[in-house]
């Protein structure tokens, strides 16, 4: 039987600053006495949660930290852990619900969206993802790099749009290399692409490119790179997908 009194919020606290958060994610963090969260993304919003406790916990302990989140609700806490972007696109929600279920803890699972990184770097960019297209994450951590690359060919036959999360990381520097010349089989090498580190934050940069000259840019674990389709174009400085529109 579900205990309807203790409630977990799963909180996505969009790609930045607080003026990108939804009114519900701000109204669950108030709600909350405890926030739990990698220190990366209690960093960006430490100026709201000054009053609560604060649990800090490293990047990989992810099934550690949602044990520990469980828990705590479990015991009349009212807690948040948060995620980055939405946390139901590579974030906390999936793993919340499976391990509530392992560790057979029955209470209430609310997850509340977040401006995701693709929306965000969507709207600096211009209006790349007006028409069709695809997530896809390129760390082979917890998939395997066979099926990533299949996805990659896939949607570029496809010709999705294609927004490429956790592009390259120190130790995963050519993946980002294969995946594009699997693109340039299926795609001029003209097509326009867009780079965007730490979208809606202080430091963010911003490129447009093209598949061919995209390799020259600065990549990382804080970037997204979104990969127009074979219409895609450039506007004023923009990159812009057509929706089809007889203008
Ligand atoms: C594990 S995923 C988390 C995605 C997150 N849940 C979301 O909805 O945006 C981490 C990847 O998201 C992308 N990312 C997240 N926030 C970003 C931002 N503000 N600017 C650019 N890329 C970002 C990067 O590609 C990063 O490697």
């Amino acid at each position: 039987m579900m205990n309807k009194d203790r409630i977990l919020y799963v909180v996505g606290i969009g790609p930045g600053h607080m003026n990108n958060m939804t009114k519900e994610a701000i109204d669950a963090l108030e709600d909350s006495e405890i926030i739990i969260g990698y220190k990366t993304y209690i960093s960006l919003i430490e100026d709201m949660v000054k009053d609560k406790e604060i649990v800090e916990s490293p990047m990989k302990g992810e099934v550690e930290r949602c044990k520990m989140a469980l828990e705590l609700a479990n015991n009349s806490k009212k807690v948040a852990i948060v995620s980055s972007g939405d946390p139901g696109v590579y974030g906390m929600a999936g793993i919340i619900y499976e391990v509530a279920e392992r560790e057979n803890i029955d209470i209430e699972i609310k997850v509340i969206p977040g401006v995701t990184a693709a929306s965000a770097a969507a709207s600096i960019l211009g209006a790349p993802l007006m028409h069709d297209f695809a997530i896809i994450s390129l760390s082979d951590l917890l998939t395997d790099w066979e099926l990533i690359k299949r996805r990659v060919q896939l949607a570029a036959e496809g010709d999705f749009a294609i927004c490429l999360y956790n592009p390259k990381s120190k130790k995963r520097v050519e993946h980002i290399k294969i995946t594009r010349d699997i693109m340039l089989k299926f795609r001029a090498p003209e097509t326009p692409v867009g780079i965007v580190k730490n979208a809606k934050r202080d430091d963010e940069e911003v490129f447009i490119t093209n598949l061919k000259g995209m390799l020259d840019y600065p990549i990382d674990m804080f970037t997204v790179v979104l990969i127009g389709n074979s219409n895609t174009k450039i506007i004023n400085g923009k990159m812009v997908t057509p929706r089809g529109y007889n203008l």
